[in-house]
């Protein structure tokens, strides 16, 4: 259990590949003194081997149930930041799963950005096709209806880090306050 005074919900962050999801969980899991847990890093360590390996010789649906399972059991319940690989919660049931179990927040850059951002990264198997921004726009029309679902999208375009992260940080106090209140008396997330 990581040191803070007492349990706080969970915080995980959904979003497109390449939208600084580990690099903004990581800094704020530190600010916050929690756990701090990347669902493609757990899985590479359990597993003994890379994402696209597993895409490679399991095939995707065996990874799926690989992010599943570390959603189930593979991470603190509480007073964590946790780093959603692009895909996890796109699966049926996924991100009624999270909401449920902590505070959602879905980040989101342009797929230009994305391009470039995934441009030198071997991990993102979905990627290693000719037309990497075919096949981008073809994911992101697919998965975009259930990232708006997250509630809560920060954009990450040309933006300073450190506003992304304190951006982050207003959002899940808010939402963590939110929480703590008589249902009657919450306020609809913006
Ligand atoms: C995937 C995103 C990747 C990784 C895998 C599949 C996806 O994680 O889980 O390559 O389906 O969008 P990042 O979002 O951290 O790149």
């Amino acid at each position: 259990m990581p040191p803070t005074d007492r349990p706080s919900p969970n915080l995980y962050l959904v979003g497109f590949m390449g939208t600084g999801k580990s690099t903004i969980g990581r800094a704020v899991a530190y600010r916050l003194k929690y756990g701090f847990w990347d669902s493609d890093h757990e899985i590479e360590k359990r597993e003994g081997t890379t994402v696209a390996e597993i895409f490679a010789a399991k095939g995707e649906d065996s990874f799926r149930r690989l992010e599943r399972e570390f959603i189930e059991s593979g991470h603190d319940a509480q007073s964590s930041v946790v780093a959603c690989g692009g895909g996890l919660v796109v699966q049926e049931g996924m991100l009624d799963r999270l909401m449920s179990r902590g505070v959602v927040i879905c980040l989101h850059a342009s797929l230009e950005t994305i391009l470039q951002r995934t441009s030198t990264n071997r991990n993102r198997p979905l990627l290693h096709v000719d037309d990497p921004m075919a096949r981008l726009r073809e994911l992101y029309t697919k998965r975009e209806p259930i990232y708006r679902k997250a509630g809560v999208v920060i954009l990450t375009d040309q933006r300073p880090t450190s506003d992304i992260i304190s951006h982050v940080m207003r959002v899940y106090r808010r939402e963590v306050a939110e929480r703590s209140k008589p249902r009657g008396k919450r306020q609809d997330a913006t």
